[in-house]
């Protein structure tokens, strides 16, 4: 049975023999067929998110089947196993509730299962995060591949693509420029194929930083998910996951500070998603290494936004990927970036982009010296309102409100925001700052993408496009608008959204980087000692339970607090 560990000798199931082991390991798996000669080989594992709920992974069984091809060709035996897969119009109550379900799952997978190497397939906004940070502490070579940005469609002669458009056509509807009858036809153009959202959200952000991360083949962030170059791009990671075992390069070994420094750098460039944010410290801290948010936010005032993309700027991603992809944008940031940096491919960010094809002209990416934005997507602010801090992205700010003072309209809960926005009765005007608390990690739970919170109906009507919004959730990617999210500590466990009551004055002041509540220092000690927390009721069990007890707020990465890094003690063969 040989000495050799790997391949299926690999992580054998704990008998007290491990001869016995392999040898019905292998009487087994033989009942698929497989020879002697196939059982020999390496071992890659490849992650199936393929889910008949989750469209942006549909797919994933074509791609699949390219990465085997590569395996094969490299002389390997793939193997395919299932993990979660979640998107994120399905997954109650919000897919963030989920990923740290998802990465627990792949790591242990990849932990548990004989593999020299493993090929992570992930795509939908929650995958591709839960997925590395598997990888994170799994410590197993791996390389990621997306399932591709969809397609842009059309609707009346307008092009559209999820989803900002989903967000402009439903803020049309609710002002009642478009009846009932368009909302539903618009339905059948906003996602025209398969694939991940074909904006700037969070899904495309994290494809771009994972490239930048030197976890991705160099050009596969934005290959459209329909497109052949997807499939041999996936054929490509099959092989390259071989080369990956032999070398034994661990994500350990590519995931360093200096790239994850890399993969922020590219956050604020693309004028990526706030979640991406979150999700790059929730990975920081599976390698132990904590996202500095002041360093963050100095590294935002001289990375400028490159990218006109929706919802920052103009394009989808299928322009971006015909631009030239991150190939552009990686050769503008070049002098901002860390180039002695190894990737997947085996060579450094450096030498990779060094290697890039000629530039083209195209307008989709601007040089360094003609940004959209001249400051970093996202901004991190501070103050008594802010906490441990607060973030914005200025970059899709309505201008007028980036200094702005207004009276606080407050509601409690997600539930008092859907019973309340639409009332006529609603004491709000123009001007007003909208404060939602108690949506955070714990409070929501799962801290949902409920930040965007909607003009109210009767202001909307007057034709009130934007205001300043505040609360401690997440927004979606592909959302717009003068939004302060992520507000930490959250209200659930007395941060200062807790404190404030409707028609204090709040000051934003995005320039100066401060969050602020005109209360006095004495006045919010009163309301702090008589704060105490929502009851929460029911008796909890399972998932929900350890949800509560461990997940970590939103500058920690929401990660649960026993998955950071931390010796392994469990068995590694
Ligand atoms: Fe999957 Fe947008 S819903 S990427």
């Amino acid at each position: 049975m040989g000495e050799q560990k790997s391949g299926m000798h690999r992580k054998l199931t704990r008998y007290g023999d491990e001869e016995f082991s392999l040898y019905l390991r292998k009487a087994f798996i033989k009942a698929m067929g497989y020879s002697d000669d196939a059982l020999s080989r390496p071992v890659v594992g490849i992650t199936n998110t393929f889910s008949a709920y989750n469209a942006c992974h549909a797919n994933v069984p074509d791609i699949i089947d390219a990465v085997k091809r590569g395996v094969m060709l490299a002389g390997g035996l793939p193997m395919d196993f299932p993990t979660i897969s979640l998107h994120e119009s399905f997954a109650f109550p919000t897919s963030m509730y989920l990923r740290n379900l998802m990465a627990m799952d792949t790591e242990e997978m990849m932990r548990a299962l004989p593999m020299d190497a493993c090929v992570l397939i992930g795509g939908c906004d929650k995958t591709v995060p839960a997925q590395l940070m598997a990888a994170a502490s799994a410590n197993t070579p791996a390389i990621m591949v997306v399932t591709g940005p969809m397609l842009s469609g059309s609707h009346r002669g307008e092009r559209v693509c999820a989803c900002t458009d989903c967000r402009r056509f439903w803020a049309r509807y609710r002002s009642g420029q478009i009846d009932g009858e368009e909302i539903e036809e618009v339905t059948n153009h906003l996602v025209s194929s398969v694939g991940t959202c074909g904006v700037m959200g969070t899904a495309s952000t994290m494809a771009c930083m994972t490239e930048a991360l030197g976890m991705m083949l160099p050009g596969g962030a934005t290959i459209p998910a329909v497109h052949a170059d997807r499939l041999r791009h996936a054929e490509k990671a099959g092989a390259r996951a071989m080369a990956l075992a032999r070398e034994n390069c661990t994500p350990s070994r590519v995931m360093t500070p200096r790239a994850l420094e890399n993969a922020l750098r590219v956050l604020l460039a693309v004028g990526g998603s706030t979640n991406g944010i979150v999700h790059l410290a929730a990975i920081a801290g599976r390698l132990g290494v904590q996202v500095d948010m002041d360093a963050f936010d100095a590294m935002g005032r001289e990375t400028p936004v490159l990218i006109d993309l929706e919802p920052t700027g103009r394009y989808y991603m299928d322009d971006l990927h015909e631009a030239g992809g991150m190939a552009a944008v990686l050769r503008e940031l070049k002098p901002l970036l860390n180039l002695d940096c190894l990737t997947v491919s085996g060579r450094t960010l450096g030498e990779e982009i060094d290697a890039l094809p000629a530039p083209f002209e195209q307008d989709v990416v601007r040089p360094l010296s003609n940004p959209i934005h001249s400051g970093g997507g996202i901004v991190f602010l501070k103050g008594n309102l802010a906490g441990n801090g607060a973030v914005i992205k200025q970059s899709t700010c309505s201008e007028a409100l980036l200094v702005h003072s207004g009276r606080a309209v407050v509601f409690d809960s997600l539930e008092d925001l859907a019973r309340r926005i639409d009332d006529p009765d609603l004491d709000v005007v123009e001007g007003d700052v909208l404060v939602l608390r108690n949506a955070g990690p714990k409070g929501a739970p799962g801290m949902p993408e409920a930040g965007y919170i909607p003009i109210p109906k009767k202001l909307a009507r007057q034709g009130v496009k934007d205001m300043v919004r505040i609360s401690d959730c997440r927004m979606s990617g592909t959302a717009f608008g003068t939004i302060v999210l992520h507000a930490s500590p959250e209200a659930a466990i007395g941060g200062p959204l807790a404190l404030v009551e409707n028609g204090d004055t709040i000051h934003l002041d995005v320039p100066a980087r401060r969050l602020t509540l005109a209360v006095t220092d004495e006045a919010l000690e009163r309301r702090r000692a008589a704060w105490t927390p929502a009851d929460e009721g029911e008796a909890l069990r399972g998932y929900h339970k350890l949800f509560l007890d461990h997940v970590t707020q939103a500058g920690e990465g929401c990660d649960f607090d026993y998955l950071t890094k931390r010796p392994y003690v469990a068995r590694t063969p």
